[in-house]
């Protein structure tokens, strides 16, 4: 599937990223919005068997937890209905679409639209744990789509590249470094 702006259709919908969408764009749109998100906040509860890691060892990757007052930021896809059948493959460990109203910065009204969210029901699901636990867990996991650590780094990058702080994202990525500052010190040192 070509990536990038494409001419506008008609049928468009909005999509909003929060995770991997924000970064990797492996899909045409017609307009890309940073934009945000009313009563979600982003989490690493969900297990990655197909991307950041595999069935034996599940990576953790993000989804959304309703979270009454909270503001998710992202970016928001002006797509093609045809790319929701590129987009459902990717993300078909667990993630179901779900419509919500997107605010686009500088946008007087919101727009309908939709997420991918896997919930606390599909089989994937890890829920929540300690951050240092999520942090060790990160560190060590890898899948087909490269290192769990990887799909962090690139998220804070990118969240900290549209002037978003998530405590979540942030506090964990500077815990992964840490846990893997620990383990190359011996090799460094010794
Ligand atoms: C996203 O970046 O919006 C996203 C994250 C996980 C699954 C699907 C989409």
């Amino acid at each position: 599937m070509a990536e990038g702006p494409v001419a506008p259709g008609d049928g468009s919908a909005w999509v909003f990223g929060y995770g991997s969408l924000i970064y990797k764009v492996d899909f045409p749109y017609l307009d890309r919005r940073p934009a945000s998100i009313e009563g979600w906040e982003r989490r690493f509860w969900q297990g990655s068997h197909d991307h950041r890691g595999t069935p034996q060892a599940p990576g953790r990757v993000v989804t959304l937890i309703e979270a009454p007052g909270a503001l998710c930021r992202g970016v928001a896809y002006r797509v093609d209905p045809a790319v929701f059948d590129h987009l459902d493959h990717r993300e078909k460990n667990g993630y179901v679409r779900h419509r919500l109203a997107i605010t686009l910065d500088g946008a007087a009204e919101p727009v309908p639209g939709l997420i991918y969210v896997a919930t606390a029901d599909n089989p994937a699901f890890l829920g929540s744990a300690p951050l240092a636990e999520l942090a060790a867990h990160i560190a060590q996991a890898r899948g087909p789509s490269g290192s769990n650590r990887d799909y962090l780094f690139e998220l804070a990058r990118a969240l900290r590249a549209l002037g978003s702080h998530d405590p979540h994202v942030h506090e964990l990525a500077l815990r992964v470094d840490a846990v893997l500052g620990a383990t190359r010190r011996p090799a460094e040192h010794g």
